[in-house]
């Protein structure tokens, strides 16, 4: 004899291991709530269209209430036997009503009846994500508004290029942020549409009513072909993807917190509340948030390598291989829940070393396309003005000097060309704050995108 929910057509039952081995429970009782919510409106619309009698489909409602109510105070007991989240409550409203729990599952499958539930957690856990992209955008726009004139080496191949404002650097994450937004939010497209009522792979004889229960569901839409609802798992790749970039942008940022609070740099220095200490060295104070959110980045990418390698040579419909969806869309929703609410407090309670950052524009050649810029507006070819200025940066790092060094006279030796206004236009804050082409790094253009920016986050 086989006790399993499924077992007419068995004589023997699996072993105890093989059982835990096809189990889900473990980690799908994630989705209890999301499948209780679809099992109401699954039953609703069984009672509106007089395919359950009206008396039954009440007490099923009931009974599902009563789980809804025991699983908040967190008294369900869920069993490995049970295989998953499905039957688990399946079995648990049998407890609760009775034979009548066995009409719930009338014109439904679990397959259907999962691809609700992916649907449902993930409409929910996007709406989280886009939500606290919006925050960590507020705070960068913050700190972007309180370092509008904070200068700072701008790098190429990490050797100073031109210096540049914080503001400026800031805002260049806004931007990507903007776009992970963007991404989550054509994904909540894309998983805003309800496969119930797909039943197992083709459809069901009963007169069910598909867009009642995707109305009940707060669904704006419902898949049109039964075999690609319960197919698909195309909306979980695109959010494992957009995790994805948007954890790539998270580490590179990152990467330059850790570097930027090294001694070498210290152009940052993050608060006690985001560091930790070492069991040996007494003086450390070590970036871990920083690190981890760059570690756990790879995870997110082996979340969407491992969905993308489950999917690709799945035949159509269901197969089994779809239980291996789950935990790495899970653990994709709490590393990006996670990391993007650390992210925010770091980066909101880390102090700026502005000297640090102005003390490097003024101690470098960075200033040197700045020099070659001043030639060629003067009528030198630009080639011609780099090529001189390229000689005169070799001479200076000889003589242990920088541009504003060298004295006019020496200057004026160089090119007639070169006036006392030289000075002016080798500082560091008149190169940025001169630099208002569109998305350029002057300090009109900085203040316009945050103004720009503030608006579009009201
Ligand atoms: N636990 C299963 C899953 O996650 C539910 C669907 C089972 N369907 C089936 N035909 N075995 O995919």
């Amino acid at each position: 004899e086989n006790h399993q929910l499924w077992g007419g057509r068995f004589t023997d039952e699996p072993s105890e291991y093989v059982q835990s081995f096809g189990a889900s429970i473990n980690f799908d009782q994630k989705m209890a709530a999301e499948d209780l919510e679809g099992s109401l409106a699954h039953v609703a619309m069984l009672k509106h269209t007089g395919i359950l009698k009206d008396d039954e489909a009440d007490q099923i409602t009931v009974g599902l209430q009563q789980l809804q109510k025991k699983l908040a105070a967190g008294k369900l007991k869920f069993t490995i036997e049970n295989e998953d989240i499905h039957l688990n409550l399946e079995s648990l409203l049998t407890e609760e009503i009775g034979p009548v729990a066995g009409k719930l599952h009338t014109a439904r499958s679990r397959n259907d009846q999962v691809a609700t539930d992916m649907h449902l957690y993930l409409k929910k856990h996007l709406q989280t994500i886009m939500d606290l992209i919006v925050k960590l955008q507020k705070v960068v726009v913050a700190k972007a508004d309180d370092n509008v004139e904070t200068l700072m080496p701008g790098y190429t191949h990490m050797q100073h290029a031109q210096p540049i404002s914080y503001g400026h650097y800031l805002m260049a994450y806004y931007e990507m942020f903007k776009r992970d937004y963007d991404r989550f939010e054509f994904n909540l497209k894309h998983t805003d549409i309800s496969p119930l009522g797909a039943a197992a792979l083709a459809g069901t004889t009963f007169p069910i009513d598909r867009e009642y229960t995707a109305t009940q569901l707060g669904f704006t839409d419902v898949y049109k072909n039964s075999l690609d609802a319960v197919s698909d798992r195309d909306f979980i790749v695109e959010f494992l993807s957009n995790c994805s970039q948007l954890m790539m942008h998270l580490s590179r940022f990152c990467e330059e917190i850790v570097m930027w609070d090294s001694q070498e740099f210290h152009y940052l220095e993050l608060s006690d509340t985001y560091s930790t200490g070492s069991s040996i060295m007494p003086q450390k104070k070590n970036p871990d948030m920083a690190e981890l959110i760059r570690g756990k980045t790879g995870r997110v990418y082996g979340d969407l390598m491992g969905l993308l390698t489950v999917m690709k040579g799945l035949p159509l419909a269901y197969n089994k291989d779809f239980q291996e969806d789950k935990e790495g869309m899970f653990d994709a929703v709490d590393t990006v829940e996670q990391s993007l609410t650390v992210f925010r407090g770091m980066l909101a309670t880390l102090t700026v070393k502005t000297e640090n950052m102005a003390y490097a524009t003024t101690h470098d050649f960075s200033n040197a396309t700045e020099l070659a810029d001043y030639l060629a507006s003067k009528g030198l070819p630009f080639r011609q003005a780099h090529e001189l200025v390229g000689e005169l940066v070799l001479k200076c790092i000889k003589e242990h000097k920088f541009l504003k060094d060298v004295s006019l006279a020496d200057y004026q030796k160089l090119s007639p060309l070169i006036a006392t206004d030289v000075y002016q236009a080798l500082d560091p804050k008149t190169a940025v704050e001169r630099r208002t082409s569109l998305g350029g790094t002057g300090f009109s253009q900085i203040k316009k995108q945050i103004a720009e920016a503030k608006l579009a986050l009201k």
